[in-house]
């Protein structure tokens, strides 16, 4: 089969196309044939090497849809035809088939309607995240404000619009360019400010009382209100790591918390499985609208790495395979 691979970390340059063999599903699993691959931070991340050098040949691609190829030993509730978005924790969606565990693919005839193979391209990893970093993570509750960075992209579109759905109050995003400020209104913000001077913009707009929940930047701390909730979970800016003092969160009645996909998906599957099915339902009912701004070839993929690293992308990219 076709796919997008890299064996040495390095720049958008590195994906190349290459031929491998089709992968085979194994107990637990499903096999994919691949309609769409999400594109995601996480895999320029895994590309600059910050999980790691490729062994030997790295396939990235966290999530994608398709349809149902092959089935498993013991896998039920799912039969080959079906059309499902997958998430994968060990990558592999740039490619035409790809092996996902049963447990993480999610049917797209719902209750409420089947979502289409489009949409749901870009679902399987931002819609558990957004809703596990608000609804676990950050524990949303409805009243709260919420403030969210990276507003007007993958997860941080979708997020704003599940906060909504969980009952927040007021959303309030952060952007890197008024471009971004005018594209993220779609998605239902009070506000949008500049990622540069947030701090002093949010004190401003709640009145000196501060936002809760909003995920990265440790100095989101800096506008809580009391007992609000940093929930942390990307680092696209990818600064060394810091030494916080714990003292200031004592002193101030905050609280810094954070989310990982991959260790939910190890230690906690099913709760991941419970959230995507959620947030899908969210994207079934019409309550939150995907927004795929731009759909390359699948052979096009360094182009749209080089546009995500530079942080030009906004809504939703996708590979169309
Ligand atoms: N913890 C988890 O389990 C998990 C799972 C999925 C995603 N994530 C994280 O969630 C975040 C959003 O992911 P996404 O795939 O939806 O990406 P995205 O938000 O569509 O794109 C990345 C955005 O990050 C912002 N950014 C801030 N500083 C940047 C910098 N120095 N260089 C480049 N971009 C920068 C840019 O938006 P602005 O210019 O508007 O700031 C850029 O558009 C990423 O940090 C990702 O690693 C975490």
């Amino acid at each position: 089969m076709r796919a997008i691979g890299f064996e040495e970390n390095g720049g958008p340059e590195v994906l190349r196309t290459v031929e491998v063999p089709t992968p085979d599903a194994g107990p637990g699993e499903v096999l994919v044939r691949v309609a769409y691959a999400g594109v995601n931070y996480a895999e320029v991340q895994h590309r600059l090497g910050d999980f790691g050098p490729p062994d030997p040949l790295d396939i990235p691609g966290m999530e994608a849809s398709g349809h149902v190829a092959a089935l498993g030993e013991n896998v039920s509730g799912l039969a080959v035809g079906d059309p499902v978005a997958v998430y994968l924790p060990d990558g592999g969606g740039y490619a035409e088939y790809a092996v996902a565990p049963a447990r993480f693919a999610f049917p797209l005839r719902t209750s409420l309607g089947e979502i289409d193979l489009r949409t749901a391209g870009g679902v399987a990893l931002v819609l558990p995240t957004a809703y596990g970093v608000l609804a676990g993570a950050a524990r949303l509750r409805p009243g709260d404000s919420v403030l969210i960075h990276a507003a007007a992209g993958g997860v941080g579109s979708a997020a704003a619009q599940i906060a909504r759905a969980l009952g927040a109050d007021t959303v309030y995003g952060t952007v890197g360019s008024s471009d971004k400020a005018e594209y993220a209104k779609r998605f239902g913000y009070d506000a949008v400010f500049p990622r540069e001077d947030f701090l002093g913009v949010v004190r401003d707009a709640t009145g000196g009382r501060g936002a809760v929940g909003g995920p990265t930047r440790l100095a989101s701390l800096e506008v809580l209100a009391p007992f609000g909730r940093v929930a942390f979970y990307g680092e696209a800016a990818r600064h060394p790591d810091l030494n916080l003092p714990l003292l200031p969160l004592w002193k101030n009645n905050r609280a810094l918390t954070g989310y990982n996909i991959g260790d939910v998906s190890r230690r906690a599957p099913d709760l991941l499985r419970t959230h995507g099915l959620a947030a899908l339902e969210l994207v079934a009912s019409g309550s939150v609208h995907i927004d795929v701004t731009d759909i390359l070839p699948l052979a096009a993929a360094a182009q749209a790495h080089e546009r995500m690293q530079a942080g030009r992308n906004v809504g939703k990219t996708l590979l169309a395979v």
